[in-house]
């Protein structure tokens, strides 16, 4: 097909998509499909699905995959360039093979030398993984025809190649079809399929999108480059639960599973002006972050709102909060909030936690738990200025104590939880937060 930007029936244009055409004329197609009618079957008896799975022994990786990789699956990891995905996918081929569990990882990004490098810092297993450096989809898809592995990486999908289309790699036209072709081989010969994608800064899987649909499982690596912590979590999961979040730190000989992250994140707090601890939850686990803020008067008409690691409009929601329930008027200050280490938090029980440490800054008053230890707090902020419960608060506060950060500011709850100081307003958690911390002014 001539290459074609504006399309002629609507006008549009670059919405054009090239995809291959079926053999058979659709009208033929669809009547074989109306002769042989399907036969359903009461689910009850169904055979159940294999509940066997690849245990990756990353033990992080397993439990946000739901167990570890399902044969003949397909999975999506996504993640911007440099977080780290051929690291991980790297280490889990690695431990896989060496369990006599073949695998093949092909790469249209690096040579095989590139990819051999990486390895030797990965360890001696990752040596023994099998490798191709190809971009041709019909040369990959035979290779796995033939080699048969049980596990394969492409790395990535918007390097792979189809000579059935004019598109260039990375078009939709072409990771569409690439992944398309890819998951009914991966189906027929119970093969499972990781499919690497690379996701723009603005957090569009550029090209992959288009394959949340088909896959079975998408996980997004999170982070950034320049910090070491990296988590990842299940967007999608046919197999498990999509809350599981691991959590990671990038070191010499690869990725590290950080199994404790809160004792990492409280050891490191400061417990400074405008840092607070907020007990989180990512998925079924609680974890501990620092959360910061700094507030500065503004020279600009439009103050500034600055987040990294929360959501912008939350932050905006929780100012005029604060400033109509709280009396603490912001309207004239830069508001600079930072979850520390990297790590995005994205539940509404990190309200508190934000208004918090908003004031703090503010203020110019350090907020300590007791002992001069961080405060730590959770809740969700209404906008009637009320602290509203969220989930799993005896895990948080039970995670908080353990830690030794009690009391724990947060909202009140039926359960009686030791080491709770419960408040029914924001306002009242302000209160209690300063009487907690009561250090003199620093500022
Ligand atoms: P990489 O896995 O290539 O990222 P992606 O495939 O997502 O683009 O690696 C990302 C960075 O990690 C790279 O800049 C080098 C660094 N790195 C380490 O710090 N230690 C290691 O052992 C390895 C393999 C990589
Ligand atoms: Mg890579």
């Amino acid at each position: 097909m001539a290459w074609t930007g504006r399309c002629p029936d609507c006008g549009e244009w670059n919405t054009l998509v090239e995809s291959v055409v079926p053999q058979k004329s659709t009208a033929a197609a669809r009547k074989s499909v109306a002769a042989a009618p399907g036969k359903p079957i009461v689910l009850k008896d169904v055979v159940a699905l294999e509940t066997a799975r690849y245990v990756t022994g990353i033990g992080e990786l397993d439990r946000v995959l739901g167990g570890g990789v399902v044969p003949g699956s397909l999975v999506l990891l996504g993640g911007s360039p440099g977080i780290g995905k051929s690291t991980l996918t790297g280490m889990a081929m690695a431990n896989l093979q060496a369990k006599g569990i073949e695998t093949l990882y092909v790469s249209g990004e690096e040579s095989a030398a590139q990819v051999r490098l990486r390895a030797e810092r990965l360890g001696p297993a990752a040596l023994e993984v099998r490798a191709l450096a190809e971009n041709s989809l019909e040369t990959i898809l035979g290779t796995i025809e033939t080699e048969k592995p049980r596990v394969c990486v492409i790395d990535s999908i918007q390097t792979m190649h189809s000579g059935e289309l004019t598109g260039a790699p990375g078009s939709v036209g072409q990771v569409r079809h690439a992944a398309n072709s890819l998951a009914e081989l991966a189906k027929r010969l119970d093969v499972a399929v990781v499919l690497v994608g690379h996701v723009t800064k603005e957090g569009s899987l550029a090209g992959p999108r288009v394959l949340e649909h088909l896959v079975d499982c998408v996980l997004q690596f999170e982070g950034e480059r320049e910090r070491t912590y990296r988590t990842l979590r299940a967007i999608k999961n046919r197999f498990g639960a999509t809350s599981e979040v691991g959590v990671f730190e990038m070191r010499s000989g690869g990725l590290t599973e950080v199994t404790d992250p809160s004792a990492r994140f409280v050891e490191e707090a400061t417990g400074a002006l405008g840092s607070v601890v907020l007990a989180s939850m990512e998925g079924t686990r609680p974890v501990l972050v620092e959360v910061q803020a700094l507030v500065s008067p503004s020279e600009l008409e439009i103050p500034r709102r600055v987040v990294n690691g929360i959501d912008r409009n939350r932050l905006s929601m929780i100012l005029a909060v604060l400033a109509r329930h709280a009396g603490v008027g912001l309207g004239t200050s830069d508001v600079f909030v930072n979850v520390v280490g990297g790590v995005r938090v994205d539940e509404p029980g990190a309200d508190l936690a934000v208004a918090l440490a908003v004031v703090s800054a503010h203020r110019g008053q350090a907020l300590s738990g007791s002992n001069g230890r961080p405060l730590a707090c959770f809740g969700e902020l209404g906008l009637t200025g009320d602290l509203r419960y969220v989930g799993h608060a005896d895990r948080r506060v039970a995670e908080s104590v353990k830690f030794g950060l009690d009391p724990v500011v947060g909202p009140r709850s039926t359960e009686r939880l030791p080491g709770l100081a419960p408040c029914a307003s924001v306002r009242e958690a302000v209160r209690r937060a300063f009487e907690q911390g009561g250090q003199a002014a620093v500022a």
